[in-house]
């Protein structure tokens, strides 16, 4: 247990409720997670955790406008939070709300709530970078052995980070271009599937037995020497094979065939660098998070790899309705941060709301 540093909590506090806020992209999100402590070891219970999607608004456009995104989180932020209040606002021990990365007009719709409240119900207020969200969630009531290996995997993001202990990253490695599940949605948009494209193109990639040999896709940077991605040549790729393919054989058959092969690019590459990094850092747990671990060949791969290659690490998968945007995970990634504080850091919380900013290109 020498990662736990429960002593910076309050009194030794044995029940902390934390209110999670979220708003990066086109969610509006909150949730309340309740952390008891026996034995200098927490557990954790989500009390409650509610999502208002906005995908039917943006599928008509196959892809997400932030006009239409920050609009929407206006209209939703208040009743998703009232949903998610389970219990008295006064049992509330922090307010944690996404600072970034993300679109700023969504980010700054969910930042500003969470500030009103923490001034109003004289609460502290916890800025938390996303992307240690997708990975903290995987923490509730399951323990990582350190040093870790995250994986995250979103649309807008693909790195991998080096997790030394609980809330200490350090990149190794992000997409040059586009990321994994920007691939994903672009390919669904170019094939006409519609939006999100993740979960389309998975559902026809499981019609497909085969793929025909002249459908074969690169595997852009498998073998670089770096932790780096590259997935818009995959794009390209997939554009040039439509193209070059008679109407009369555009079928379901070949769209099928053409998200089968998609699919197994990206993963193909996914898991060798991961795998590659794991190696050469010696870590002792992999960690994934983000929207495109909901995929089931890609969780099912990373299993067997792992097991296949005899790489001695643990590997964390968050359930699959974890793994897309929500604010359960901020609120994880709140209370990491949190036991990893300082006194001085944690009496800083206090009244902090006035210097809270939104930041749509932190870092992690
Ligand atoms: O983490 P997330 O919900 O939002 C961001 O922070 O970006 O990730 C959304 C991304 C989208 O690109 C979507 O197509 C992808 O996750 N995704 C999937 C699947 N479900 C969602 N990609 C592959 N397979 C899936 N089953
Ligand atoms: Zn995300």
């Amino acid at each position: 247990m020498e990662h736990w540093n429960i002593g910076t909590l309050e009194h030794n506090k044995k029940r902390f409720i934390i209110l999670g806020i979220e708003t990066s992209c086109d969610e509006t999100a909150a949730s309340l997670l309740e952390i008891k402590h026996q034995k200098n070891k927490p557990s954790f219970k989500i009390l409650s955790k509610v999502i208002a999607s906005q995908i039917p608004i943006h599928s008509k456009y196959g892809g997400i406008i932030p006009e239409l995104a920050a609009r929407e989180h206006i209209k939703k932020i208040i009743p998703v939070i009232k949903k998610s209040l389970t219990l008295n606002p006064s049992a509330i021990d922090l307010i944690a709300v996404t600072t970034g990365p993300g679109l700023i007009t969504s980010l700054l719709v969910g930042v500003e709530s969470a500030k009103t409240l923490a001034y109003a119900w004289e609460k502290p207020l916890m800025p938390i970078n996303h992307l240690k969200g997708h990975i903290a969630v995987n923490f509730i009531n399951n323990q990582p052995q350190f040093p870790a290996l995250g994986l995250i995997v979103s649309g807008g993001h693909t790195e991998l980070v080096l997790i030394k202990k609980y809330n200490q990253y350090k990149k190794i490695g992000q997409t040059r271009d586009d990321a994994a599940g920007e691939c994903f949605d672009k390919v669904a948009k170019l094939l006409g599937l519609g939006y999100p494209g993740g979960p389309i193109i998975s559902q026809y990639a499981q019609k497909a037995k085969e793929v025909r040999k002249e459908i074969k896709l690169p595997r852009p940077m498998l073998n670089s020497l770096d932790y780096d991605f590259s997935f818009s040549g995959l794009k390209t790729a997939v554009l040039y094979l439509v193209k070059k393919t008679p109407c009369s054989e555009r079928n379901k058959k070949l769209i099928s065939q053409i998200c089968k092969e998609t699919q197994q690019a990206i993963i193909d590459v996914l898991i060798k660098k991961t795998l590659k990094a794991a190696r050469e850092f010696n870590v002792k747990s992999i960690i994934l998070g983000g929207g495109v671990i909901a995929n089931k060949e890609l969780r099912i791969q990373f299993s067997e790899k792992i097991k296949e290659l005899k790489i001695p690490a643990k590997l964390l998968i968050p359930a699959r309705e974890f793994c897309p945007d929500n604010a359960t995970m901020i609120a994880a990634a709140a209370y990491f941060k949190y036991i990893n504080s300082t006194n001085k850091q944690i009496d800083n919380l206090k009244n902090n709301w006035k210097k809270i900013k939104a930041n749509p290109n932190l870092e992690i």
